[in-house]
């Protein structure tokens, strides 16, 4: 019933490409007329069959070289035609669909959003709009003409330059695209609609002029500076890093409402989630600005590493999201601060990463199988991907890293390329041998590093015994040995750094574990050491070494490496947390060490020395990070031994948190590092303080002083939080101010859904109704059902299973009306395996019954089979 499943080993060059591709999109949301005439040639000369995909369109006509032409067999996926042997070298076809963009609710090929349409292509969404060669080794040039209502419609956009335009009968006006580079068709876009714009002006170093423009909704120019200013800081950091240089004399962005995923590369015309352009100080938060940054970075930087050099199947997707996002990552280090950045992607990668690599859609970055290609944008795919390009940089280290792309890029410019071709190039322009490193590429699963030490004290030599295991997967039962940079350092009691000696040479603080075990010894170490190990998270493992608790205060205290103090700290978080959770399981009383809470006074005490990871150290981990430490979750354990944490942390170190608090005072909001370190800090200050006596008052006047939308929503969540008296009103002034903007009220729709209340069920399938939801928005929809089923741990793993029922419910709608957004939804039930039995069965339940679904979409049908059929 269900389409046949991908193989990567099944990859063939296509039998026809397409080089010309003209496109007329005749538009309007109730009945686009689209005419693609495509040049195809042959590049098998035994072939006559040319099989074409396309489908939810209504198929007008076809013509072959001009003629009418009926030799063809359509099914529910594709049109296959049967070539005239004399004319299958090369020839043209002309054919014409007709879509709805009113009625697409999947939001993939071509949509309305609000008042505008758009298209989104990646990865299979082109067959949406026409037949066609949609698969990204075909690269074609696009020449598009757009005619739709001038009033309703004033801006039509498509890729590349605008080379005519002009008026028609009946209130209609065209304009007339043409992109001179050739490009895949999941890169080609279409907006139209009516936009307000912003203007801008980028030089590149050679000296060319290139028009910028950003388009948002009307009304919405003064939330449009900071993703503006952000995309000049990218030009220019690619240019200066990479030395990349942007390669048309346009480049646009627009924004829109209804998107399912953050933002698209299409070339010269990226579409965004306006979720990631639009802020200004009242409706942005700090977050929202560096996430903005970061995504804008994204979609620029995808023109080289994407768009100039594409992918050659889907298989390759981490080809280019995995080094884009390295690329993004290190644009956010280079641009604010790095130890920041990289204790958050951390933290991301541990907990959503390794918990999708536990579940039974792991995968290898790059995979082997794939029904639905909309399932495999993945954390593994991007932030694994990522980690994976910057182990390749740890062992190159930046000069041969940068020698080695710019070898792929001049290797591959133009081209459908490949994750080998990437590894290749960094091989040959190094020396380094990436051999055995090449596994990381094949192999799924999360590896374990577990390390023990001695030391001679009459020899003064300190041995790391290291060995790796990686654990079956879902997808993958054998596993190799993988090439691992451990990168380390050693610290004397003191906390003075141990130079790292062998035989009287200086040794790399990078170790190449490479085996199933392996012993490195390090001589003239005076006393025996303190080890920091996996400084800066240098590979993508988990690691086990018994660190006693002194050792982690020395490390927290000492290290110079700040990724050090803050993994120090949070394996004393997590030593807290699981020593109390077996104590409330045993009916025991709950403890916190009181060296630990002395280490952390001593950190807030001296947070001038660095504001940022002071917050950081301070913050402890979520419900969902300290989950992630179990086999089996137990939620409301979780839950309640973390609570106490926060409320024993709160009351003993009360006095100096409030002395923190007031000692910072910030007037005007400014977007600069420092200032927001200070925000962040003053705002994990105020979390703290809002279980404490006197919350309520903090809290409530935090709210009415805020001037910016990080205070004020800092201060709703301590209020939610904490379960404070002005919580009610504070929530209903939020809402009354901001109840006609949807992206605002997302963080308000997202607060609710993590209530700790205990009828937050309720609350939430009542807020379906509230006149600021869409169930149609996916922004909407992840603010209010996402957070409540990812990030509410307790009430959705509500023993009596009405979290799960809720879920299925909505999916049951979704899988109709967005099966690529259903499908991430399902997510949380899929990995029951991490829960008890009870919870198991009635999660399976859940699934069956989602499974029982007529018409149950791929993406859908893909991941349940995994979970139920494994
Ligand atoms: N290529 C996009 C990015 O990483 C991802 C993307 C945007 C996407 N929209 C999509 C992927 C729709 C699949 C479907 O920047
Ligand atoms: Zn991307």
């Amino acid at each position: 019933m269900h389409a046949k499943a991908k193989y990567r080993k099944d990859y063939k060059t296509p039998d026809f490409t397409a080089t010309d591709i003209f496109l007329d999109f005749q538009l309007d949301p109730q009945h686009t007329v689209v005419t693609a005439k495509t040049r195809f040639q042959r590049l098998n000369s035994e072939s006559t069959t040319l099989r074409l995909d396309g489908h939810s369109f209504q198929f007008a006509s076809i013509k072959f070289n001009g003629s009418d032409f009926s030799a063809y067999k359509q099914d529910g996926e594709s049109l296959t035609l049967t070539l005239p042997e004399e004319s299958a070298g090369d020839f043209e076809l002309e054919i014409v669909t007709i879509l709805v963009p009113a009625e697409n609710t999947s939001l993939q090929g071509l949509y309305q959003s609000g008042e505008g349409i758009c298209t989104q292509c990646e990865a299979e969404g082109f067959r949406q709009i026409t037949y066609s060669l949609d698969r990204p080794d075909v690269l074609a040039r696009y020449q598009v003409k757009i005619t739709a209502d001038k009033t309703r419609y004033p801006i039509l956009l498509s890729n590349g330059n605008r080379i005519a335009s002009g008026e028609s009968d009946k209130g209609q006006h065209w304009v007339e695209w043409q992109d001179p580079f050739p490009k895949p068709s999941y890169l080609f876009a279409l907006v139209a609609g009516d936009f307000d714009v912003l203007h801008d002006e980028f030089t590149t170093r050679s000296g060319r002029k290139v028009a910028l423009e950003l388009y948002v909704d009307r009304g919405n120019l003064n939330r449009a500076d900071w993703a503006m200013q952000s995309l000049k800081k990218a030009m220019k950091w690619d240019e200066e890093r990479f030395g990349l240089e942007y390669d048309l004399d346009i480049y646009m962005i627009v924004a829109v409402d209804f998107f399912n995923m953050g933002a698209m590369e299409n070339k010269g015309l990226n579409i965004f989630n306006s979720k990631y352009v639009l802020a200004n100080a009242q409706t942005a938060t700090d977050e929202d600005y560096l996430a903005i940054e970061s995504v804008i970075g994204h979609e620029y930087f995808h023109n080289w590493t994407g768009n100039r050099v594409t992918c050659r199947d889907w298989f390759q997707l981490s080809l280019k999201e995995g080094l884009t996002v390295f690329r993004d990552q290190e644009f956010s280090s280079d641009t604010g601060s790095r130890a920041v950045n990289r204790i958050n992607n951390v933290k991301f990668l541990r907990t959503a990463q390794f918990a999708e690599d536990a579940s039974p859609m792991s995968h290898p970055i790059r995979p082997e199988k794939v029904l639905e290609m909309n399932n495999f944008y993945t954390m593994t795919i991007y932030e694994k991907g990522a980690e994976v390009i910057r182990m390749m940089h740890t062992l190159l280290g930046e000069k041969r890293f940068q020698q080695g792309m710019q070898l792929y890029i001049a290797e591959n410019d133009g081209k459908a390329a490949t994750c080998e071709d990437f590894v290749s190039a960094m091989e040959r322009a190094s020396g380094v041998d990436l051999t055995q490193f090449r596994r990381w590429y094949s192999q799924s699963g999360t590896p374990k590093l577990t390390i023990s030490d001695s030391y001679d004290e009459k020899k003064h030599t300190y041995q790391l015994i290291v060995s790796q295991l990686t654990p079956p997967t879902a997808d993958q039962m054998d596993k190799v040995n993988l090439h691992i940079p451990l990168k380390i350092a050693l610290y004397d009691k003191n906390g003075i750094p141990i130079t790292l000696l062998n035989n009287g040479d200086v040794v790399s603080d990078v170790l190449n574990v490479t085996q199933k075990k392996q012993v490195f010894e390090f001589h003239s170490v005076s006393s025996r050491p303190v080890p920091a190990l996996l400084c800066d998270f240098s590979a993508p493992v988990k690691l086990d070494y018994h660190y006693s608790t002194e050792q982690l205060i020395t490390l927290l205290k000492f290290a110079q490496n700040e990724f050090v103090r803050w993994d120090a700290m949070q394996m004393l978080f997590a030593a807290e947390l699981r020593r109390n959770l077996t104590a409330s399981q045993q009916g025991e009383e709950l403890t916190f060490s009181a060296e630990i809470l002395t280490a952390l006074s001593h950190v807030l005490a001296n947070y001038k020395e660095n504001v940022e990871l002071t917050t950081l150290i301070l913050t402890l981990p979520k419900e969902t990070e300290f989950a992630e430490l179990f086999k089996t979750i137990d939620p409301d354990g979780i839950v309640a031994v973390r609570d106490f944490m926060q409320r024993t942390i709160a009351e003993n170190l009360r006095a100096q948190l409030l002395e923190t608090y007031n000692a910072i005072q910030q007037e005007e909001y400014r977007i600069d590092i420092l200032d927001i370190a200070l925000r962040s800090l003053k705002n994990i200050c105020l979390q703290y303080l809002a279980f404490t006596e006197t919350g309520n008052l903090i809290v409530n006047k935090h709210y009415l002083h805020a001037n910016n939308m990080t205070d004020t929503l800092a201060a709703l969540t301590a209020a939610t939080k904490a379960q404070l008296g002005c919580r009610e009103n504070l929530l209903r002034d939020f809402e009354e101010k901001w109840q006609h903007d949807g992206l605002v009220m997302d963080k308000w729709f997202a607060l609710q859904a993590t209530r700790p209340d205990s009828n937050v069920l309720e609350l939430v399938q009542h807020l379906m109704l509230h006149p600021s939801f869409n169930f149609n928005n996916p922004n909407r929809l992840r603010a209010l059902v996402a957070s409540f089923a990812n990030q509410n741990l307790k009430a959705f793993h509500a023993a009596n299973g009405s979290g799960y029922r809720f879920l299925t419910d909505i999916l049951i709608k979704l899988n109709e009306t967005n099966p690529q957004v259903a499908a991430r939804l399902v997510e949380p039930l899929i990995r029951f395996n991490r829960y008890d039995s009870q919870r198991q069965t009635l999660m399976k339940r859940a699934l069956e019954r989602l499974s029982e679904v007529e018409d149950l979409s791929k993406d859908l049908y893909e991941k349940i089979d995994k979970a139920l059929n494994a």
